[in-house]
């Protein structure tokens, strides 16, 4: 790993809104006295009822509780919106870049977005979701998007953003699971020239079973195509919303009661749904949107992370709104039309602060520098990323290439549960080293434990573990709190245990390994590995499947099958072919198998637990075969042959 020191710029410096010193006086306040720090940082927001404590958390599980400015009340959307319009109502909130470079942006200003999201809040009301109630959102990045999720938060209804590269299942599942009364998508997307069939998903999706919560499903008219409407339930979102009144008085929300819930894949079973509350994340969202990204009046920000993932929530939608900031929201891919598409984005709209994810840059690394050359990105101050480990050569030509060495990088290091970023460099005060996330922010306590859950000190490597809560932290399970304590908190008693592995050098940085668990990071998003197999012994000619995580030159990892075929059936190129195809029509393009080998059996211990480690390894050999010795013992599996041909089959791929 490379650790070369780069240092804060001094121009950046000279002009950044916080430098070393004032971390080094907050991060030992939050530790010192966190009730005088929490509460001054939700001063940023604007309360309808003052809350009288900031902090009462406890991950003892005797008594445990987790609750934030839990007697003051405020509306998220109010925070975003309406508490901006005196001062900057003809600001820019969003603007929008279309797919397609030659179509026309948008461009919406506070008081334009508050008006629309109000008339949706009436329109929402009138369909007869009130408080408390879900609301699914399955739409691209259009700026009607961040009105959805504005306009529930508005009336208290709490929504669940389902990402559109998701399929017909997918979204059943994710329906059913929180029985949501209403959808919210839109005739098509598009995304690099292709049409995604919104709308033919939502229909699909709602014939399975589990999903008879469904009332109406609101249409946004995007691309235009025809789509059958299904009469009463789907209703055009235009005409619905058209014609409703464009104020609305914005439900007041205890500061735990739910904002949104947001699918995420775990080790072991189907998805969870996260649930995160309303007070104490969008202090978070906001306060690090502001810390991370340095924010100054006149940026252009932009992330382009989906709506559809928590990054999309926290710095597309609430962070950036709640500071009053101009976000910018894409709906296109990185290499359409051309893998300059990117930099033309940010000379066209003059983006200060860019913010995406290694895949995305190792993508385009592949492409050259030339790409990159044709445009001027003179505007840009500010790089981050965010999502999966970034290795250092990314890291250098994110550095040197696109920010033309005089933008600092920020490796934000954060998960669907955190709600926001927790360890990251501060861009005006922390001397950044390419592949680590540095430091915690202020209020942020990481720790690394050993296998038995003994904290290590100094230097070390173990599992990353956070000792205390902080605000945006995740509150439950939706439906299945048990579940939230025995994911989080059971494996070492007393701490939130993140599910990352990490080393932390003699300066204090940490340098995020991966995950330790079933997890798949696949281009930043995370992937079940149950939910592949499931997705897998779901075909009729499968009998057995097993997937581990190999590394992967764009990816950062890949998905990496294990199939085992019923008896009868005969391998081949079209059945391989025809199980990825499976996959990714159960589950999503994201999950469909970057490899997948035939594997007559699979390693197992005598009580029939497959033996990953030894699937990994198998997997990740390189082209000088699989190294027999890093196998480990493999005379405790209940046939030691299996592993032999598991080999072979490999080395013949
Ligand atoms: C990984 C995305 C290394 C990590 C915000 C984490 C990272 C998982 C980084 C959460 C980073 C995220 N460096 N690894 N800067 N950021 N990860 O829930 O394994 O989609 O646990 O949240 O992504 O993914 P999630």
């Amino acid at each position: 790993m490379s650790d070369r020191i780069h240092p804060v710029p001094a121009d950046f410096e000279a002009a950044a809104n916080y430098r070393a010193a004032d971390y080094e006086r907050d991060y030992d306040e939050s530790v010192r006295d966190p009730e005088a720090f929490f509460a001054r940082l939700g001063q940023r927001l604007l309360w309808s009822r003052p809350y009288t404590r900031a902090k009462d958390t406890s991950y003892r599980l005797e008594d445990f509780h987790i609750r934030w400015y839990a007697d003051g009340q405020l509306n998220a959307s109010v925070n975003c919106l309406d508490r901006h319009l005196a001062e900057r109502g003809d600001q820019v909130a969003i603007i929008w870049e279309p797919d397609d470079p030659n179509a026309e942006p948008r461009r919406i200003t506070y008081r334009q977005l508050h008006a629309r999201v109000c008339q949706l809040a009436n329109a929402l009301t009138s369909l007869g979701v009130v408080k408390g109630d879900r609301v699914t959102i399955y739409l691209p990045m259009i700026p009607e998007a961040a009105v959805a999720m504005l306009a529930c938060a508005r009336i208290g209804a709490i929504h669940s953003v389902v990402f559109g590269g998701f399929s017909p299942d997918s979204i059943a599942n994710r329906i059913a699971d929180c029985s949501s009364k209403l959808v919210i998508t839109a005739d098509e997307g598009l995304r690099g020239g292709k049409a995604i069939p919104l709308k033919a998903n939502v229909d699909e999706a709602l014939k399975k079973p589990g999903t008879h919560s469904v009332e109406t499903v609101l249409v946004v008219r995007h691309t235009g195509a025809g789509v059958p409407m299904q009469m009463p339930r789907d209703r055009w979102f235009d005409a619905v919303v058209d014609s409703q009144p464009d104020t609305h008085e914005a439900v007041p929300m205890d500061a735990e009661d739910p904002l949104f819930i947001l699918y995420t894949s775990g080790s072991t079973g189907k998805p969870k749904g996260v649930l995160h509350t309303t007070g104490g994340y969008l202090v978070w969202a906001a306060y690090t949107h502001e810390l991370v990204f340095d924010l100054k009046p006149g940026d252009i920000y932009w992330c382009t992370a989906d709506v559809g993932w928590v990054t999309g929530h926290s710095y597309v939608v609430y962070g950036p709104l709640a500071n009053g900031a101009t976000s910018l929201m894409f709906e296109g891919v990185p290499t359409y039309p051309d893998p300059g598409r990117f930099w033309q984005v940010c000379d066209r709209h003059g983006v200060t602060v860019f913010y995406t994810a290694p895949t995305a840059i190792r993508a385009l690394m592949r492409e050259g520098e030339a790409p990159v050359r044709k445009h001027s990105r003179r505007s840009l101050r500010l790089l981050g990323t965010v999502g999966e480990p970034i290795n250092p050569e990314a890291w250098e030509w994110y550095h040197r290439v696109v920010g033309e060495g005089r933008c600092p990088i920020v490796d934000t290091w954060w998960q669907t549960e955190t709600g926001g970023i927790l360890i990251s460099p501060i861009p005006g005060a922390t001397p950044t080293k390419p592949g680590s996330a540095t430091r915690p922010l202020p209020g942020v306590r990481p720790a690394l434990v050993d296998a038995e859950g003994r904290l290590l000190e100094g230097a070390a490597e173990g599992n990353l573990v956070l000792l205390d809560s902080w605000p945006g932290q995740m509150r439950s399970v939706f439906g299945d709190h048990q579940r939230f304590i025995d994911t989080y908190f059971k494996t070492y008693p007393g701490m939130y245990f993140t599910g990352d592995g990490c080393r932390r050098d003699a300066d204090g940085y940490y340098w995020i390994t991966g995950r330790v668990d079933d997890v798949i990071n696949v281009s930043g998003h995370r992937m079940g590995t149950a939910e592949v197999e499931s997705a897998l012994v779901a075909h009729p000619a499968v009998a057995e499947a097993a997937v581990v995580g190999a590394p992967h030159d764009i990816k950062g990892q890949g998905i990496y099958a294990y199939v085992t075929l019923k008896a009868g059936v005969e391998p081949s190129e079209a059945l391989r072919k025809e199980l990825v195809a499976h996959v990714r029509k159960e589950i999503g393009p994201i999950a469909a198998p970057d490899w997948l080998q035939w594997a007559p059996g699979l390693p197992k211990t005598r009580s029939g637990k497959i033996m990953r480690r030894i699937l990994r390894k198998i997997a990740e050999a390189g082209p000088e075969g699989v190294d027999r010795s890093s196998l480990g013992d493999t005379s405790t599996l209940a046939d030691p042959a299996v592993v032999d041909s598991l080999v072979r089959e490999r080395q013949a791929r």
